[in-house]
């Protein structure tokens, strides 16, 4: 789930490990650790909090050897603590081992290996892999094959990485649901879940795919499949750069994120818009134009963000494409036993590309059939791999654990499909038209909407005492409210609900009161009559109305307590201006409230566990 590192090469491991440590802390982790082998044999740190811990602890203590391996832990089973950090280790002290996933069986592993005598010194389920891998070493003194035939024993998601006290100069490496990429260096190779750790040593890559190991030793690097067939692999370029994964002078990362909207929009769009021919060019979907063609229904799923941005394609779908469409929470469609009809185009949208739900869902609607697209933003993720076609978002790694920029992407790829699909459909040259020119003005409104910075961090500041904010928007924009609530509550630890305005009179009505800011989305479309409607609900019952509204919108001002204006467009665009004023006030909001806005307490970015 979080974050690994593995390095074996001619200079200090924990140089290297720590650093590329630094470079994973934006997925959100409670604990970190690294084992490195030198003169000193086996050598291991661990801390809790943040990775800046571990370094002073190996300042304090150095760790010597040019082999190491690190993690930044997202503990799943067991507390954060000092001991179920990893690596962790086996009863004979040979084996280091960190991990990212879950191994489901771990209570019978467990049970069975404290029958054998092995204490077990944490209370995680990652030991439990580490202390079989260790086992059937004591037993064989073959580590491939020990490693080999553990992770043959274990049911559940893993990315690994192995360390053994007798192979001073061997690292393996292996992932199921987890991944894991290796960085090719002049005599060096680094080993990371993410490739943020290894852009900064080399842009060379091969990326591990699951149930497949490697072996990296002086004679080169090995992979196989577990159960030991050989795999060709090919070695990829990074097309991340460094400057990308920096603050630039930013406070946080999701402010720099928030800010780099017009441009990633830009980026997005680059290139695939024809305002001439009417036509979109989405060179990923190649592959998948005959599905494309015949499509009957669409299918769209992602979590969190992601399903936002989703509800905001259906809208697009039914309205641009009149494509009959359906979206779900990837976890909930996987264990559903959805139907899928011949016709079925499902589309799965993910910022990192490597979800575990996603993926699950993926492969699920697969396996019965379905077509399956990617609107994914990780080059050469999960995601990207498995799906049939797709389209890249093209913005950038995003660090902030709050998605913003990817979110704008996604909802901006989804409208260039709707575009795709409408054209092969229904959708008249004149509508066409109308909204490629709509588009290609999106991003410098954005640009326009981000003045609203400084309001909306005074507003911030008078709001940030109350605990429960209510969002409402209509049709397009009612996604949005869930998005909104979802940006507040994940980096400022506020409760927050969104809701389709209207349903706030069948229940949520009664929570309102003066200490409620309720946020309203009410831009200039044909719900606009309804939602003024439900602003004066809320005033009749003393709540605080902020509402944001389109510029030249004079009337709201009477309604509202602060009004947040963005520039007016086409209503099945708004979406990609009324988020802006959402994400400000979320992240003001946060600071305020003095949070670690970009590594909120208990999240990860990606989420790579179910
Ligand atoms: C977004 O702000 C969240 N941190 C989270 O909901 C996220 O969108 C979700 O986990 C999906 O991630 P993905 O886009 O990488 O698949
Ligand atoms: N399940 C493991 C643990 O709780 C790994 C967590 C992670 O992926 O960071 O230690």
């Amino acid at each position: 789930m979080c974050g690994i590192v593995g390095y074996l090469g001619q200079r200090e491991a924990a140089d290297v490990l720590l650093g590329g440590l630094a470079r994973l802390e934006y997925r959100g982790y409670d604990s970190a650790g690294l084992a490195t082998l030198g003169d000193g044999g086996l050598e291991m740190r661990r801390t809790v909090g943040r990775v800046k811990s571990l370094v002073d602890s190996v300042a304090a203590a150095p760790v010597s050897g040019s082999i190491g391996i690190a993690h930044t832990r997202w503990a799943t089973h067991g507390r954060p603590s000092e001991e179920n950090a990893h690596p962790h280790g086996d009863a004979g002290q040979r084996i280091a081992l960190v991990h990212n996933g879950i191994i489901e069986n771990h209570a019978a592993i467990r049970s069975f290996l404290e029958q054998q005598g092995i204490r077990f010194s944490s209370e995680t389920d990652t030991e439990s892999l580490a202390q079989l891998i260790g086992f059937f070493y004591s037993r064989n003194g073959d580590l491939l094959g020990s490693v080999r035939q553990a992770l043959s024993d274990v049911q559940g998601t893993f990315g690994i990485v192995v360390l053994c006290a007798d192979a001073p100069r061997t690292l393996i490496a292996a992932r199921r649901g987890s991944p894991l990429l290796i960085g090719v260096g002049e005599d060096e190779y680094i080993v990371s879940s993410d490739a943020s750790a290894i852009i900064t040593h080399t842009s060379r890559v091969v990326y591990l795919e699951d149930n497949e190991i490697v072996t990296l030793d002086p004679t080169g690097m090995h992979v196989a499949t577990i159960d030991a067939a050989p795999v060709e692999k090919t070695v990829h370029t990074l097309v991340m750069k460094l400057e990308e994964i920096e603050l630039a002078g930013y406070e946080h990362h999701m402010l720099k994120e928030i800010f780099e909207q017009p441009e990633t929009l830009r980026n997005a769009m680059r290139g695939r818009l024809n305002r001439q021919t009417g036509e979109i060019t989405l060179g990923g979907l190649k592959a998948g134009e005959r599905e494309i063609a015949r499509a009957r229904r669409a299918l769209l799923f992602g979590c969190g963000t992601a399903w936002h941005a989703a509800l905001v394609g259906e809208y697009l779908f039914e309205d641009l494409a009149r494509l009959p469409t359906d979206v779900d929470y990837a976890s909930e469609l996987r264990y559903r036993n959805p139907i899928i009809e011949e016709g079925t185009l499902a589309i799965a949208v993910s910022q990192s590309g490597e979800t575990a739900d996603t993926l699950a869902a993926l492969r699920e609607v697969k396996t019965k059939g379905a077509a399956v697209l990617g609107v994914v933003n990780g080059v050469g993720s999960s995601i990207a791999r498995e799906t049939d076609a797709g389209v890249y978002l093209h913005v950038g790694p995003e660090i902030g654990v709050a998605s913003t920029k990817a979110f704008t992407a996604q909802v901006a790829v989804l409208t260039m499909l709707a575009l795709y699909l409408g054209r092969r459909r229904h959708l008249s040259a004149e509508r066409t038209d109308l909204v490629l020119r709509e588009l290609e003005q999106i991003p410098d409104k954005v640009e326009r909407a981000l003045e609203l910075s400084q309001q909306t961090k005074l507003l911030a500041e008078r709001l940030a005492e109350w605990d429960n904010w209510l969002y409402l928007g209509r049709g397009v924009n009612y996604p949005l409210a869930l998005e909104g609530a979802l940006k507040l509550k994940e980096i400022s630890y506020i409760h927050a609900e969104g809701l389709p305005a209207a349903e706030m009179k069948h229940g949520p009505i009664a929570m309102i009161d003066p200490g409620m800011p309720v946020v309203v989305i009410a831009p200039r479309d044909h719900t606009y009559g309804k939602i003024v409607s439900n602003i004066e609900e809320v005033r009749s019952r003393d709540g605080r109305v902020i509402v944001i509204a389109n510029e030249c919108d004079r009337e709201l001002e009477r309604l509202a307590d602060e009004v947040l204006y963005v520039p007016s467009t086409i209503p099945c665009l708004s979406p990609l201006v009324t988020c802006i004023p959402l994400q400000l006030l979320a992240y003001h909001t946060a600071v305020v409230r003095g949070r670690d806005v970009d590594k909120p307490r208990n999240l990860a970015k990606s989420v790579t566990v179910e």
